[in-house]
């Protein structure tokens, strides 16, 4: 039962991750998180805009569903605890090929759920980097999952069939029986008394799947924020119309109100350069739409942005069909105060230069004087404070 749970929502969490690298658009400027991917980017595409919730959902799934799969990986692994130190590791080539992509596959799970979970967590105890230790992780990991997928999968389907689930669900501890010897060793050779029944070894593992559920779902569903206990920001961010998730503050970054008063001035390159202040910006066409912001480590929301479409911006600096654009912040000492966005995220109607927020001017927090927001784009690539904008024409 655990490993069907597993081989259903691990091939998700690989997928959903290997997106969520692809959505940086790795391939433009200063985006890519992990240069040394080498061959293994052959997937990368160039990320869409469509559907807005795309990104929203693909990163939302991997960070919910790798934290509501922890304890079926826990009680998997503390399920097959006497055949991880089988003795002695070789009794012949097939017995050592499947103890070798053990490693794979037991490190691998263990690594990959370790750094994704401090990663939400924005706690880093290691020297390494998360992108590419995450990244190279979990082709190391495929490999040892594709193999015991292979090698396993008539075992469990014969174990699937072998009693009813439902007689299972009925059976409490005093008719619990021990498991028959088998020939994996897995069975105790001397069972004690059983202490608890498969269905309430099921309902602890479901029960606690379903606490993390409860207690993270709120970090993505509108509505619930007040339930999402866990979030590592918190779940109040000053009230009001701008009273939602702040991942990086502006006292964080360092932007100090002096440099986004009124000598702030936003700089536009390209064939052309232009300054222009934010009474300026406002008064060119704004546009209003309802755009999803949605951060790596997971938690996202839904707001009503308004500002300068990004392809008038391109227009007004000689670009008509840019191929990129390189976003620049005022925190340029951040991770990700810069981003490149495609020729294609830039022609996107909905892609703005954001100055105000459902209905009111930016709080500091997020991005005042002004910030990008592009469909479906990560949200680091969202760039707040931002400075300059060079489009690159063919
Ligand atoms: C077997 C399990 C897992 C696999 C195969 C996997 C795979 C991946 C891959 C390939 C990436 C892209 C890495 C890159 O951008 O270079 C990724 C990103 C990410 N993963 Fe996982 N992952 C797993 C489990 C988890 C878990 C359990 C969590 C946390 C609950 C998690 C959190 C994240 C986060 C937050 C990112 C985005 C990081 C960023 O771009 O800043 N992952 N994952």
């Amino acid at each position: 039962m655990l490993g069907s749970v597993l081989l259903i929502g691990i091939p998700i969490l690989v997928v959903t991750g290997l997106v969520s690298y692809a959505s940086y658009n790795p391939r433009l400027g200063h985006n890519d998180t992990t240069p040394a991917r080498g061959v293994l980017g052959f997937y990368l595409f160039s990320w869409i805009t469509n559907p807005s919730w795309i990104y929203r959902v693909s990163q939302g799934t991997h960070v919910i569903l790798g934290l509501v799969l922890t304890p079926v990986l826990l009680a998997k692994l503390w399920s097959v605890i006497p055949r991880l130190f089988a003795w002695p590791p070789i009794r012949s080539i097939a017995y050592a090929l499947e103890r070798a992509s053990l490693v794979l596959l037991v490190g691998g799970a263990v690594f990959e759920f370790f750094t994704g979970i401090f990663n939400v967590e924005y706690f880093y105890p290691w020297k390494f980097s998360f992108y590419d230790a995450h990244f190279f992780g979990a082709w190391a990991f495929l490999v040892g999952f594709t193999v015991h997928v292979v090698l396993k999968t008539p075992r469990l389907m014969a174990a699937l069939r072998s009693r009813s689930l439902r007689a299972e669900l009925r059976t409490g501890v005093a008719e619990t029986v021990p498991e028959p010897p088998e020939p994996d060793g897995l069975a105790p050779v001397a069972p004690s008394a059983p202490t608890i029944s498969r269905r309430g070894l099921l309902g602890v593992v479901g029960g606690a799947s379903f606490t993390v559920l409860a207690l993270t779902l709120g970090e993505s569903v509108d509505g619930l924020r007040g339930t999402a206990l866990l979030a590592p920001r918190g779940r109040s961010y000053g009230g009001g119309p701008t009273d939602f998730q702040v991942n990086r503050t502006a006292a964080a970054a360092g932007i100090r109100p002096d440099v986004t008063g009124d000598s702030w001035r936003l700089v536009l390159r390209g064939p052309v350069v232009h300054q222009l202040s934010r009474p300026e910006l406002l008064s060119l066409p704004q546009h209003t739409y309802r755009l999803p912001i949605a951060c790596v480590e997971g938690w996202s929301t839904e707001q009503t942005w308004s500002g300068v479409r990004l392809a008038d911006l391109a227009r007004m600096a000689g670009a008509r069909a840019p191929v990129s654009v390189y976003v620049q912040s005022l925190d340029e000492n951040g991770a990700f105060g810069r981003a490149t966005l495609s020729g294609y995220q830039v022609s996107d109607s909905r892609s703005l230069l954001a100055l105000r927020v459902n209905g009111v001017d930016l709080s500091p927090d997020h991005g005042y004087p002004a910030r990008v927001i592009v469909p479906a784009a990560p949200g680091v690539h969202n760039t707040k404070w931002v400075r300059q904008m060079s489009f690159e024409v063919d």
